[in-house]
């Protein structure tokens, strides 16, 4: 149990055709709900950061944290760098303990994405260090339909050359999904991610898992897909559950109380979100 390898934990999703839920954490208290909440619901885990929040909290104290709280689980938790396109930003993370990283070359040319990702994999192999990378793009919910355009989805034909040459341990592919709050309900393609999944052994995995219906991510799920990145609803849960907080009258200041009313609140929402992960333990 405890702290574990990123791809042990794709691996026992592969094998049950099951999914390993990401969340993007960014403090002590959303770290510390995320692995609570997969031992309330007896699931693995992981928690993610963004590499922008490195500013707030660096990249060493996160790892740290996670590391903390995940050697004293009941239950497996991998830590990973979410989307990170600056090379010398994902070395650092690297450095300071991040056992997996994104290379996200999404916006480039497939060449240039190419030799981006491979140089990151070339030096993380020598850490130990897992690496997933992005083809085709899953863009922004917010700025357009661009999700549902199927240009930017993956090309299936493209899959096996590019984890070949790259050397990636899982790949984040478009399908049909976008970061942010959707416009309008998402629909996967789920007969596309069929012929991704047809061009590669790796793990696949789903990003802007916010917003979409529990019936279609079931079906991706049993169709390739071992991880997904979940952001957005629960930032947004942790901002509403500030505001209730400290809308409060607070002429009798207890210092506990703020972890006290926000921990396990973010918990319970991540315990009831594992539900969706079918890997026993
Ligand atoms: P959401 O914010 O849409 O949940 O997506 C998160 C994500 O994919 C991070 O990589």
């Amino acid at each position: 149990m405890s702290f574990v390898k990123v791809r042990d934990l794709l691996e026992m999703g592969k094998k049950n055709h099951a999914c390993v839920l990401a969340f993007d954490a960014a403090d002590v208290n959303m770290i510390s709900s995320v692995i609570k909440g997969a031992e309330m619901a007896n699931k693995p885990v992981m928690v993610m950061l963004y590499p922008g929040m490195r500013n707030i909290l660096p990249f060493g104290v996160f790892a740290e944290v996670t590391r903390y709280y995940a050697e004293r689980a009941s239950v497996p938790v991998g830590l990973h760098l979410d989307h990170c396109s600056d090379f010398d930003m994902i070395m650092e993370a690297i450095h300071e303990g991040f056992p997996s990283v994104m290379a996200d070359g999404s916006v480039l040319p497939l060449k240039e994405n190419i030799t981006f990702t491979r140089k990151v994999v070339e030096v993380a192999k020598n850490f130990d260090v897992d690496v997933e990378g992005e083809l085709g793009h899953v863009g922004t919910a917010a700025d357009s339909d661009e999700f549902s355009r199927k240009e930017f989805f993956t090309r299936p034909d493209e899959v096996k050359t590019f984890v070949e040459k790259t050397g990636v341990t899982s790949l984040a592919v478009s399908f049909g999904s976008a970061h942010g709050l959707y416009k309008s309900t998402p629909k996967l393609d789920i007969e596309h991610l069929k012929e991704l999944d047809a061009a590669t052994d790796i793990p696949l995995v789903l990003h802007g898992g916010t917003g979409i219906p529990d019936d279609q991510l079931s079906l991706a799920f049993s169709n390739g897909i071992n991880k997904i990145n979940i952001g957005t609803e629960f930032f947004n849960l942790n901002t509403r559950l500030n505001q209730e907080f400290f809308a409060q009258d607070f002429s009798n200041g207890d210092p506990f109380a703020f972890p006290e009313y926000i921990q396990p609140k973010l918990a319970e929402y991540i315990a009831k979100r594992l539900e969706l992960s079918k890997i026993q333990l």
